[in-house]
């Protein structure tokens, strides 16, 4: 496009008085040259805005791989529940439990709101209580949540009674400890907004009342 005007330039006599025609020629040739640089400006413009678009989004996804938050993980480290293994009701006796949380995070903290904890048995909540008050827990860091909780069910008259006894006659008993807590990342200089912390631990107590070896260092599920 920019070469088929070059020859009209090179003949352009401007002491010549300038024919109607001539006068036509040279606006239109005038008005390429505009409208070519102005395309090219255009062009350059829209590359140049292009590669500073790429350069910020490399930069974001670079600083976004380094920063992104890893939830906590939780593992079983160890479950008993001595009342269990009477074939009587386990009300008022104790569960108690040791559970590992790792902050696997490089350089993001936890806060943690209180952590609450309880037993489920068949979905059935039968023991809660809370177990840790509020903590931060700094980057690469392992924290020991240690609980005890009281058995309030199930009892005698429970309609999953019959049912919970047959499982303690097969001297296997599948429970679910539940941790529940509210958590902020901190990420740097700034706080990342509160997310609602659900961790699952599904077991399953043996005939001593401890947990079967195969359930201990499990990974706990962690949702928010
Ligand atoms: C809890 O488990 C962790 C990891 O297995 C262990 O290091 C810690 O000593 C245990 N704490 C208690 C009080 O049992
Ligand atoms: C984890 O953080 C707590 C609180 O800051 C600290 O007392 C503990 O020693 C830390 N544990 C490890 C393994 O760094
Ligand atoms: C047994 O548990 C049920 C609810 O789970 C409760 O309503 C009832 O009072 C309990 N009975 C005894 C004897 O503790």
């Amino acid at each position: 496009m920019s070469s088929s005007y070059q020859p009209s330039y090179a003949t352009y006599q401007p002491q010549q008085r300038q024919q109607p025609q001539q006068t036509s020629r040279r606006r239109y040739i005038a008005h390429r040259v505009k409208e070519s640089l102005t395309s090219r400006f255009a062009k350059c413009l829209c590359s140049l805005v292009l590669s500073l678009l790429l350069i910020v989004a490399v930069i974001m996804f670079i600083l976004w791989l380094n920063l992104r938050p890893h939830r906590p993980r939780f593992y079983l480290s160890s479950f008993s529940a001595p009342g269990l293994a009477q074939s009587t009701s386990p009300v008022n006796s104790a569960f108690t439990f040791n559970v590992t949380d790792r902050n696997s995070n490089g350089k993001i903290g936890i806060y943690y709101d209180s952590i609450y904890a309880s037993v489920l048995y068949n979905d059935n909540q039968i023991a809660s209580a809370p177990v840790l008050s509020p903590f931060y827990q700094p980057s690469k860091n392992t924290t020991v949540i240690l609980g005890t909780l009281t058995a309030v069910g199930p009892n005698t008259t429970d309609p999953i009674w019959d049912h919970f006894s047959a499982d303690v006659a097969t001297g296997q008993v599948r429970l679910v400890l539940k941790l529940t807590s509210k958590i902020r990342f901190q990420v740097k200089m700034w706080d990342t907004r509160q997310h609602n912390l659900h961790v699952e631990c599904d077991l399953t107590v043996g005939q001593d009342g401890n947990v079967l070896s195969q359930y201990v260092n499990e990974r706990c599920t962690v949702y928010f």
